[in-house]
């Protein structure tokens, strides 16, 4: 596995590997890495077999009062699980070779980014979709992965590609949880293990939902209440939303459908967490908890 710094060295590694025919897969990602984007890099080799990661903490998606500086870095502890997992070249640019002057453009979303996330982190989609832009145009994949557990991203990514005709193939990775459920994020590192444990009543919530949809349940009012409802008990816990939306659109539903994905956030502490599920078709950590008792 190779490490490189700047943008001409990644597209002479990645022209080499096309010139030798191979299929070019990318897997962005912010660092400190977990078990869920290792199992992207395992998702990206089914349709390629030249493995970039990128890893840079990309500043144009921190709010002025989110935690930049703080988000955790490791880049030794990054390599030596990338190599292991069979990357075969990381980028970890810094901020000036991405960034060397202030951009003159950037890709701001016009629609599904008032949403969600969206409504408490203003200006954030703009700098995520940007930074991929920018990262799709550096290294043109075959095929580049994302996770499902950042799912409004996933959606307005796959939507940035279709209007701006970004040509290779959007995939999307499952959600990887802990034993007990806690959906893998990088920020998890932030939690006390008390808060951790209160934490885990966001996939309590999204389990409870999970389940009453497969006993029938479709007004979303009650599958949003159970949610609620299991979040709020945990105490400690500040719901930012709960919302069951269509998976296409993002648009708020009334009744739930097959399609239907229950998106919840939430402060613990001073930790902002999010999850998400398909109601109908519940991630493998999941299902296995939402199995009758
Ligand atoms: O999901 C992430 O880690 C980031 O938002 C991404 C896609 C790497 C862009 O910085």
């Amino acid at each position: 596995m190779k490490l490189v710094r700047t943008i001409p060295e990644v597209r002479a590694e990645v022209g080499r590997a096309r010139g030798d025919g191979r299929r070019i897969g990318l897997v962005p990602t912010m660092g400190f890495l977990h078990e869920g984007h290792l199992s992207l890099v395992d998702r990206c080799r089914d349709s390629a077999d030249f493995i970039v990661m990128s890893i840079f903490v990309n500043p144009l998606q921190f709010g002025p009062s989110e935690d930049l500086d703080e988000y955790p870095r490791d880049l030794e502890r990054d390599l030596a699980f990338a190599e292991e997992r069979g990357v075969d070249l990381v980028f970890a640019p810094d901020d000036r070779e991405l960034y060397p002057t202030e951009p003159t453009a950037v890709v701001t979303p016009k629609r599904l980014a008032d949403r969600l996330c969206g409504l408490s982190r203003p200006g954030h989609f703009e700098g995520v979709l940007t930074v991929v832009a920018k990262l799709l145009g550096i290294v043109q994949p075959d095929v580049s992965v994302f996770g499902q557990k950042d799912f409004q991203q996933a959606v307005l990514i796959r939507r940035m590609a279709e209007d701006l005709n970004i040509p290779g193939a959007i995939e999307v990775g499952p959600t990887v949880r802990e034993a007990d459920g806690l959906a893998m994020s990088s920020r998890n590192a932030y939690l006390s293990a008390e808060e951790r444990e209160r934490a885990l009543s966001l996939s309590r919530g999204l389990v409870a939902a999970v389940r009453a949809y497969r006993e029938g349940e479709r007004d979303v009012r009650q599958l949003e209440t159970q949610i609620r409802e299991r979040m709020e008990a945990a105490g400690g816990v500040a719901v930012e939303y709960v919302s069951i939306v269509s998976a296409d659109d993002l648009e708020p539903l009334s009744r739930a459908t097959d399609d239907a994905v229950a998106a919840v956030a939430a402060r613990v502490g001073s930790t902002r967490l999010i999850d998400n599920t398909y109601l109908a078709r519940p991630d493998a950590g999941l299902a296995r908890l939402a199995e009758p008792d």
